[in-house]
């Protein structure tokens, strides 16, 4: 039996996750600023390098979320898809949900490698492209969910914000 609703554990997770994932993607100066002074040779302040572990290790907690999620994902289970949403929306709701779970380890993983292992093409993976790619699924995650709450009117928002 699917549950009505996300648990509570699976909503405070759901949003903590997306203030720190946006926190990372909005404040990386200090991260960029690091990276550019490793490229060019320069000197590199314990200022600047407090800077670039706050990115860090917010994205390392990500990635530990990331686990916590998914184990609460496989023994809680998740509602099952909203019947008024046409079929092949669904999927495309189901593949985002997907890809936004594979981002949840592949973009902490490559700045790892790119952090502590001075990974240049993990460096580029992370930066530009899955960093595209993040925006580009969150964009479509977030106007699916203004399209349920307002124009199909359905409990898809509710039940991840108050439950149902
Ligand atoms: C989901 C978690 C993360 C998000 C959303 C994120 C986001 C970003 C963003 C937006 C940039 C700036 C890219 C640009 O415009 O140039 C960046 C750069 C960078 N991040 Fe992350 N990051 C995350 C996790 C991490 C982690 C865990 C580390 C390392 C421990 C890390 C290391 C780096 C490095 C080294 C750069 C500079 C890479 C380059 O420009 O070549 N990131 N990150
Ligand atoms: C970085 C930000 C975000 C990420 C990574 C993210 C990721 C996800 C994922 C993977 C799911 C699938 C359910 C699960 O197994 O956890 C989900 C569900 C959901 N998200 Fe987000 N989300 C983010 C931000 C948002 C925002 C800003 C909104 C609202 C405007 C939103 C609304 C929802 C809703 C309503 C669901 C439930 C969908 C359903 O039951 O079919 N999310 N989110």
């Amino acid at each position: 039996m699917s549950p009505l609703s996300y648990s509570i554990p699976q909503r405070a997770l759901h949003w903590g996750m997306a203030f720190l994932i946006l926190f990372n993607l909005l404040f990386a100066d200090g991260m960029e600023h690091w990276n550019r002074l490793v490229a060019r040779g320069e000197t590199v302040t314990p200022d600047d390098v407090a800077s670039a572990n706050i990115h860090a290790y917010v994205g390392i907690a990500i990635l530990v979320l990331a686990v916590v999620r998914l184990c609460l994902r496989f023994v809680q289970g998740v509602p099952v898809a909203s019947d008024v949403e046409p079929l092949p929306l669904r999927l495309v709701a189901h593949i985002t949900h997907g890809l936004l779970y594979v981002l949840l380890f592949a973009m902490p993983l490559a700045g790892i490698g790119a952090y502590y292992f001075g990974n240049e093409t993990a460096g580029f993976v992370h930066a530009d492209v899955l960093k595209i790619l993040l925006w580009v699924l969150l964009a479509g995650h977030v106007a699916g969910a203004l399209v349920h709450q307002f124009y199909w009117k359905t409990n898809v928002l509710a039940r991840m914000t108050k439950g149902v």
